[in-house]
């Protein structure tokens, strides 16, 4: 029998605290959850730094691949099935895309990402693409199916549909995501009724539609995503986490770079600390082995180094102010100065971090990240774009919301005996004591 359409002798479930049961029958998506590229997303955290703010966010980017998974298998197979429109060819792409759609995350991708310069959705391609145990199982269902499985990642497939299951304004993604870190966090924002936005889910010619007499569920999901955003994923104190994570990373790669000796050596940095990070090196990376770094850094004979590593051990994170970078560009650098003169390094601790987020937004053909909207399929058979029916949406529609924070280490202000007159220019600048 043929290896794509191989099932299990019998279904194996997985008990997720989300969608209560994921379900495997198909041979495939249990070889490809068994690779080791699979496996080590178990030991990436869906939310990085979050949990530091919120203790219970520990869940990892294993279980949201397989809740997304889970998601678009209820699609396939019960939504959509049989639906005019609907290729049932497409589901295995379908549900292996789903699976694997992370599957490049590094550890703490936001700030991993920025320091090295590097794109997890490169990896998840070079993965899929590559010689590893992945791309092995992809290559028995067909030659070409890694590359029709990673184009459906990429966004780049000619089946939109297939594309928009896994990556829109309202994919399997982002309710698996919202969801998820909602039960995790604790939060009471990030509930939505998935039932019922499933059950109005339509295929479409390019795109999966919603019902219209589902739209209030839409404008719910909408709602938890615009609040998920503010309260959970910019929260200012994870933030702050992340960017003493942002520094650590910056301060041993200009140490290594500078030929300092680290009593700990940073071997499993060194492609990333010369600018050619190999995929086997990128591999072996995850959260375990960079918190292990941290750890041992503390006892480093740099002091900024030492001193990064220890706040971010024990969650002694820098407070912050609100900032406003078109109006108070001279505040920030009288307070780099400042800084300077009193023997504090301004690009380790005083680092300015903006959060911005567009909720929703509608499609502007050739605007830059054009997006596809989200329709709503009438009663007529005709489409309309959901903020043309929706009081609510409409209200929250392209609005780009930003948010600008001043990190520093309070108490090293605090702290300071000398540079008594200093010290009070500081504090006030920073509206601080
Ligand atoms: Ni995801």
């Amino acid at each position: 029998m043929e290896y794509s359409k191989l099932k299990l002798s019998e279904e194996k479930v997985f008990k997720d605290p989300v969608h209560r049961y994921v379900h495997v029958r198909d041979q495939v998506i249990w070889d490809l959850i068994g690779t080791k590229e699979f496996q080590r997303l178990r030991r990436i955290r869906q939310l990085g730094t979050t949990y530091l703010t919120f203790h219970g966010a520990e869940h990892s980017r294993f279980g949201h691949s397989l809740g997304v998974y889970e998601i678009v298998r209820r699609i396939t197979d019960d939504v959509f099935k049989d639906k005019p429109n609907w290729n049932g060819k497409d589901r295995l792409l379908s549900l292996c895309a789903a699976l694997l759609h992370d599957l490049g995350h590094g550890p703490f991708s936001h700030s991993f990402e920025k320091v090295f310069n590097l794109d997890h959705e490169a990896f998840t391609q070079q993965i899929i693409l590559g010689n590893t145990e992945v791309n092995r199982v992809l290559q028995k269902v067909g030659r070409n199916f890694p590359k029709k499985v990673a184009e459906v990642i990429a966004k780049t497939s000619e089946n939109k549909l297939v594309v928009s299951l896994i990556s829109s304004q309202l994919d399997a993604d982002r309710m698996d995501y919202l969801l998820r870190d909602a039960y995790f966090t604790g939060v009471s924002y990030g509930h939505f009724d998935i039932e019922r936005l499933l059950r109005v889910m339509r295929p479409h010619d390019d795109q999966a539609v919603f019902k219209y007499s589902g739209m209030h569920a839409v404008e719910d999901y909408i709602m938890s995503r615009y609040q998920m955003y503010w309260q959970v994923y910019f929260h200012p104190v994870t933030r702050s986490a992340e960017v003493i994570l942002t520094k650590i990373l910056h301060r041993a790669k200009v140490l290594y770079v500078s030929d300092y000796t680290f009593r700990h050596q940073p071997v499993h940095f060194y492609s990333l600390f010369k600018n050619e990070p190999a995929l086997a090196d990128y591999l072996k990376l995850d959260e375990h082995i960079m918190l292990y770094y941290i750890e041992v850094w503390q006892e480093e004979d740099d002091p900024i180094l030492r001193d990064l590593c220890t706040r971010f051990v024990n969650r002694n994170l820098f407070k912050y102010a609100e900032f406003d970078p078109a109006k108070e560009f001279q505040v920030h650098s009288r307070l780099e100065k400042l800084f300077r003169e009193v023997g504090i390094d301004p690009g380790y601790y005083l680092v300015l971090d903006s959060s911005s987020d567009l909720p929703y937004d509608f499609y502007r053909p050739g605007e830059e990240g054009e997006r596809l909207p989200i329709n709503l399929l009438m009663k007529n058979g005709e489409l309309r774009e959901l903020s043309r029916e929706s009081d609510i949406v409409e209200a929250i529609s392209g609005k780009r919301r930003t948010d600008h924070k001043l990190y520093f280490p309070l108490d090293f202000i605090k702290d300071m005996t000398v540079h008594g007159d200093k010290k009070r220019q500081i504090a006030a600048l920073l509206k601080q004591f």
